[in-house]
């Protein structure tokens, strides 16, 4: 197997790059090399991807297969940044390869990839159109293009809660900063109360000097919004909604045309497991006259360029497709019910811990793959790393949101396995 960090002509021989060569082009959809056709010996290679029947472990060994986590690591990290395959690690190795050979030809052929495959593969996974999508290099960029190109002068107001990750947070703060506009905050509960609190909750906090009302799909500590609603409400008070969903894409089946949001902000490198810097915006045609660009001068509604203008990481981005066709090929639903199988699974291993405090909440108000839960007289940071070396077990700390919490996020390559072991690491974790 190849330990993806270490890809590079360094540590990979003559054979294995050729090998990869061919596997990326492949990956890539473009037209191997002749050099790379030499030697594609793919002993190694996985099985083929194929949709698992159920969600149980051994049903899901084929697909573990295509991935190139260290030997003994139980990595349960995945919301904070995910897992890219083996053919999303080879389509960028081969993207950067063809690039090497001829730069302008590589551009030209990763670039009509992107055009062709990578974003109507994108626009068909969520429902939209193509010409609603706009590439960026992760949530944050796209979370700051659709916060900054909403109109609103001095003393117009934002709605947001206090559940927002920094990325969504900041470029309000930054607004409210440079041109006055006012960032409201309205207290959303942890774990969340049912739908009709938190869309009264919102309601109440809009003034008439409310322009935009911007929130989480699904929070960093795996509590879902209801959506829908909430952009409902936005409508009906003639409000722009603006979502974060570098949290959901990837962990469930989204259409998010029907969302109802005039915007979208994505990551595509954590559950849709593309390679590291990558993400869309996703503004709807008929946001256009409230959304603008923040680049072209002359940008219109029929053409509003909002593309952060430059040279980009072309093969990063072409290899987008690789991932696009992996989730594809899985199916959403079978990520969803597969992530959700062991949450459920490590829900009721928790439960049987004293001391354990779970403050996930029910399905539909949960993400299926993040758990939150705080064990009494444990810090979580601490616990982060003291799980590491005892079980080469890989979670994340969730201090906020008034919690001293540890997350855990399964995707759809963990096994029961592995999560017995992070909570028997657990139960002898103190302090
Ligand atoms: C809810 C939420 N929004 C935004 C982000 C930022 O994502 P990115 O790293 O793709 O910019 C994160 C990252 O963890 C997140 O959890």
């Amino acid at each position: 197997m190849i330990d993806a960090p270490h890809l590079g002509t360094e540590s990979l021989d003559r054979r294995e790059w050729l090998r990869l060569g061919a596997a990326g082009a492949a990956a890539l959809g473009l037209p191997a090399c002749a050099a790379w056709n030499e030697g594609d010996e793919s002993s190694d290679a996985p099985p083929p991807l194929q949709a698992p029947a159920g969600v149980e472990d051994a049903e899901w060994e084929g697909v573990r297969a295509h991935f190139l986590v260290e030997p003994g690591v139980a990595y349960l990290n995945n919301a904070s940044i995910g897992m890219p395959p083996r053919q999303v690690v080879d389509a960028v190795a081969a993207g950067y390869r063809a690039m090497a050979e001829l730069p302008a030809r590589g551009r030209s052929d990763l670039s009509a990839r992107i055009a062709e495959r990578v974003v109507p593969g994108l626009a068909r996974l969520f429902s939209i159109e193509t010409d609603e999508l706009t590439l960026t290099r992760n949530a944050s960029e796209a979370l700051h293009l659709q916060s900054v190109g909403v109109a609103m002068g001095p003393g117009d107001e934002v709605l947001i809660t206090t559940q927002e990750h920094p990325a969504g947070r900041r470029p309000w703060e930054f607004r409210q900063a440079r041109e006055g506009i006012r960032v409201n905050e309205v207290f959303i509960p942890s774990p969340l109360p049912d739908d009709e609190e938190i869309l009264s909750r919102f309601a109440d906090a809009i003034t008439p000097r409310t322009r935009a009302v911007a929130f989480c799909h699904v929070t960093r500590g795996g509590h879902r919004y209801p959506v829908q609603a909430i952009c409902r409400l936005a409508r009906d008070r003639g409000l722009v909604s603006l979502v974060d969903g570098a949290q959901a894409v990837g962990q469930f089946a989204i259409d998010v045309t029907e969302l109802g949001c005039d915007a979208y902000s994505v990551s595509l490198h954590k559950w849709m497991l593309a390679p590291a810097g990558t993400g869309f915006l996703f503004v709807r045609r008929d946001a256009r006259d409230r959304i603008r660009t923040a680049f072209a001068p002359d940008a219109t509604p029929g053409r509003p360029q909002f593309d952060p203008p430059g040279t980009t990481a072309f093969p990063v981005r072409a290899a987008i497709g690789s991932a696009v066709d992996f989730v594809a090929t899985l199916g959403l639903e079978a990520v969803e019910a597969r992530c959700r199988f062991l949450s459920d699974y490590l829900k009721a291993r928790l439960a049987d811990l004293p001391g354990v405090t779970p403050l996930s909440g029910a399905r539909a108000l949960s993400a299926p793959g993040s758990t939150i839960f705080e064990k009494e007289g444990l810090d979580a940071v601490a616990a982060v790393e003291a799980i590491e070396t005892l079980a080469s077990a890989h979670i994340d700390e969730h201090q906020r949101d008034g919690h001293n919490a540890i997350r855990v996020s399964t995707h759809v390559y963990n096994t029961t396995a592995q999560v017995d072991r992070f909570v028997e690491a657990l139960a002898r974790t103190t302090g």
